[in-house]
C-alpha cells in the first residue's frame, strides 16, 4: 500500500500503549530484511534515513525503494527523515516524498529550537508530512550525575508540553539518558523513568525514544570471533525498553544493532568461506540478520498485529 504518515502510525500507538520501530536504512538490503519482517508480523514500521544515508545512497534511489517496498506489502510503512539539520535537504524531503521529517534542533536554545521546529512544521503540515522535534540532549550519564547535572541534559517535563504546543510538531523525542551508537555507558544504563512518567502525563503528542539499540553481547562476541574489534560496546536493556514502552514511548530508532548484525553476518561469511566473492552469498544472511533483529524487536515493543488496515 501507499506510504503512510508517521503520525497516522503514531497516534495508533499512543492511544494503544505500544511502540513502533524505526529504523534506519542505507541500502536494498536493510530495508528487505525490515520490511519482510514488518510483513510476516502484520506490524506498522517507519523506515528512516539520516541526511548521511541520503548522501551515501540518493534521495531518489532511496524514495523509489521504500515506496516499492511499502506497495509490496499490506503493513503500514512510513518514509522518515531521521535527524534533519540542513533546512534544504529537509524541504527537498517534504517536496519528494517523505511521509515524515524530524528537524533535530537540540543543540540550540529553547527559544530558537521552537522557532526552527515550527518554520519546518508550519511547511511539512502544508504537504501533509508528519513532524518529529527534539528537546534536551541525547547523551548517556554517569551513575553519580546529580540532578542538576541531569537537569541541563535531559528533558525539561515542565516546558516539553510548551515545545510541542508552540511548534506543532507530531512527536516529540525526548532525552531520558540513551545515547546513540555501540558504546553507550560506561556503567549500566540508567535511564530516568521518573521523568519519562512526567513528561508522559504531561505531553499529549505521541514519545521518541532515540538511542534506544540494545547493543547484544552476543552478537558483539561473534563480530569479536570473526574479526572486529568492538571492545566495551553496552545497550540498553530489553528489560529497560519494555518499562519504557509501557510507560508510554511510541516510537522507538534503532540504527546500531541492525549495523552490528549486519556486519558480524558479513563477517563470519568471510571467514567460513574465504573463497566465495559473489555478494549475495554474503548479503543474503547479512540481510536475513536484519530480519531476525526487527522480529525481535517489533516483539518487545508490542506492535505485532498493529498494523491497522
Ligand atoms: O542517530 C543517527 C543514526 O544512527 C544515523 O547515523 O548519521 O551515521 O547515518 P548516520
Ligand atoms: P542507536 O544508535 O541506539 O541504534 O539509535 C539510533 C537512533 O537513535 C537513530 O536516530
Ligand atoms: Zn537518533
Amino acid at each position: 500500500m501507499p506510504l503512510v504518515t508517521n503520525k497516522e502510525i503514531l497516534d495508533a500507538a499512543n492511544s494503544g500503549y505500544y511502540a513502533v520501530g524505526a529504523f534506519n536504512i542505507n541500502d536494498m538490503e536493510f530495508l528487505q530484511g525490515i520490511v519482510r519482517a514488518a510483513d510476516e508480523l502484520k506490524s506498522p514500521a517507519i523506515i528512516q534515513v539520516s541526511e548521511g544515508a541520503i548522501k551515501f545512497a540518493g534521495i531518489d534511489y532511496l524514495i523509489n525503494m521504500v515506496k516499492l517496498a511499502a506497495s509490496k506489502t499490506s503493513a503500514q510503512i512510513s518514509l522518515h527523515l531521521d535527524h534533519g539539520e540542513h533546512f534544504d535537504i529537509i524541504i527537498d524531503c517534504i517536496k519528494k516524498g517523505f511521509t515524515s521529517v524530524m528537524f533535530d534542533g537540540s543543540h540550540f536554545s529553547f527559544e530558537e529550537n521552537i522557532s526552527n521546529t515550527k518554520k519546518i512544521a508550519d511547511i511539512a503540515h502544508l504537504f501533509g508530512v508528519s513532524v518529529e522535534g527534539e528537546l534536551g540532549r541525547l547523551q548517556g550519564v554517569e551513575d553519580n550525575i546529580n540532578v542538576s547535572e541531569k537537569d541541563a541534559i535531559f528533558t525539561d517535563p515542565n516546558v516539553a508540553a510548551e515545545f510541542v504546543e508552540r511548534t506543532g510538531v507530531d512527536a516529540l523525542a525526548v532525552a531520558i539518558g540513551t545515547s546513540h551508537g555501540a558504546y553507550k555507558f560506561k556503567g549500566s544504563a540508567n535511564l530516568d523513568f521518573d521523568r519519562l512518567k512526567k513528561i508522559k502525563q504531561l505531553v499529549k503528542a505521541p514519545i521518541v525514544l532515540h538511542g534506544a539499540s540494545g547493543v547484544s553481547g552476543e552478537v558483539v562476541e561473534k563480530a569479536n570471533k570473526f574479526g572486529a574489534q568492538i571492545k566495551g560496546a553496552s545497550g540498553i536493556p530489553n528489560d529497560n525498553i519494555k518499562r519504557a514502552v509501557t510507560m508510554g514511548v511510541n516510537k522507538i530508532n534503532i540504527d546500531t544493532d541492525l549495523r552490528l548484525a549486519y556486519t558480524s553476518a558479513i563477517r563470519e561469511c568471510f571467514s567460513s568461506k574465504p573463497e566465495n566473492f559473489d555478494p549475495r552469498k554474503y548479503l543474503g544472511p547479512a540481510r536475513d540478520a536484519v530480519y531476525s533483529v526487527v522480529k525481535t524487536k517489533i516483539e518487545l515493543f508490542g506492535s505485532a498485529g498493529k498494523s491497522g488496515r
